[in-house]
């Protein structure tokens, strides 16, 4: 019956007009809905953290890092993860997490992208807490590409990105399963926003969002999915030091931090959003808040959306070099 219309070409663009249409006659409801949901978030009541076992990937530095040090001051049991490496600040973390109020804290040196290290690491956690109320998949790399470099190099950003969170989600299940626990997802804005030059980060993203979003219906209501998409926030990440260093085969770099080309907003601020909206039950969470603006501004007016993506990286970045 609507193959007909579908296969029209007039009708068929029809459905899309006539949809923008009613989204027009609709947004000034959607916009009192938005209020009202935000006014009853700021009263839903929050989770309590003390006693509860929460494991973080990518807990050496960054929002990592700094989860860590929030979920400590709320008394929680801590498992915290980054690889092996000789300047790792890993132990630092664990100790700064024991003097904020965590309990009792586990680290653990592994790489997302192993199967084994993650089973390893789960079972690991629920061998010595005895359970698991959150797993925090937070490790990422983001290098800078260009579609010039040799595209082989970039496997390890879906390893670590995508493989490296849903490992430890397979493993994490059927724990969570018994604690109606929470699953909370590192994704990004990039992963919907897809900036110039970080195709393979952002593909790595999407493919997160998606598949969590996905999971969501299998796993629900037991187990609350958190999908986290950041904006730019003020981390190591956004350094041109880190573009260089983390920029696998990738032979471009910036020269300016990311802070001085695009709004920015700074790391503690962030992390304290995050969590509190964890505890309050958040499906997903976007800081700085401004950024979901760019997602609906990417959907409705794609040209708008590629013009100011072209004001702000080609000119700004006239700074990014490339070698060789
Ligand atoms: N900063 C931003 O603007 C921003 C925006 C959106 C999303 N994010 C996401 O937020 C997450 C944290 O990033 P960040 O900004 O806090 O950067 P960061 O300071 O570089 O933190 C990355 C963390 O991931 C760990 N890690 C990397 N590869 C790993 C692996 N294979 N196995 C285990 N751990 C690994 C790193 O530890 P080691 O290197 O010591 O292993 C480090 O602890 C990332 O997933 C990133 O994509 C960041």
């Amino acid at each position: 019956m609507y193959e007909t219309y579908l296969n029209n070409r007039f009708t068929n663009s029809l459905v899309f007009y006539i949809f923008l249409l009613l989204l027009l006659l609709v947004s000034p409801f959607l916009f009192v809905w938005e209020l009202v949901n935000y006014a009853r978030s700021c009263f839903r009541s929050k989770e309590n953290l003390s006693g509860k076992v929460v494991l973080i990937t990518g807990g050496s530095s960054g929002l990592g890092e700094l989860m860590a040090y929030e979920y400590a001051k709320l008394g929680a049991y801590l498992v915290i993860i980054a690889r092996q490496k000789p300047e790792s600040r890993l132990e630092q973390v664990a100790d700064r997490a024991r003097e904020l109020g965590s309990p009792d804290v586990l680290f653990m040196f592994a790489d997302v992208s192993k199967v084994d290290d993650c089973r390893m690491f789960v079972n690991e956690t629920v061998n010595h807490f005895g359970r698991l109320d959150h797993l925090v998949c937070n490790a990422g790399i983001s290098p800078l590409n260009s579609i010039n470099n040799d595209v082989t190099g970039f496997g390890p950003v879906i390893d670590i990105n995508f493989w490296g969170s849903v490992y430890p989600t397979h493993f994490a299940i059927p724990h969570l399963m018994k604690t109606n626990g929470k699953i909370i997802v590192n994704a990004s804005s990039a992963g919907v926003l897809n900036p110039p030059r970080y195709g393979f980060y952002s593909a790595s993203k999407a493919a997160l969002i998606s598949f969590y979003e996905s999971l969501r219906f299998e796993v629900s209501p037991m187990i609350t999915i958190t999908i986290l998409t950041l904006g730019y926030i003020q981390t190591n990440m956004i350094t041109a030091k880190y573009s260089r260093n983390g920029r696998l085969s990738a032979k471009s770099y910036f020269t300016q931090d990311m802070k001085d080309v695009v709004p920015t907003m700074a790391a503690e601020p962030c992390v304290k959003a995050i969590v509190d909206e964890i505890r309050k039950g958040a499906t997903s969470i976007t800081e700085p808040r401004f950024v979901k603006a760019l997602f609906l501004i990417k959907y409705l007016f794609p040209q708008l959306h590629q013009f100011y993506l072209n004001m702000y990286f080609p000119s700004k970045n006239r700074k990014l070099k490339r070698d060789g």
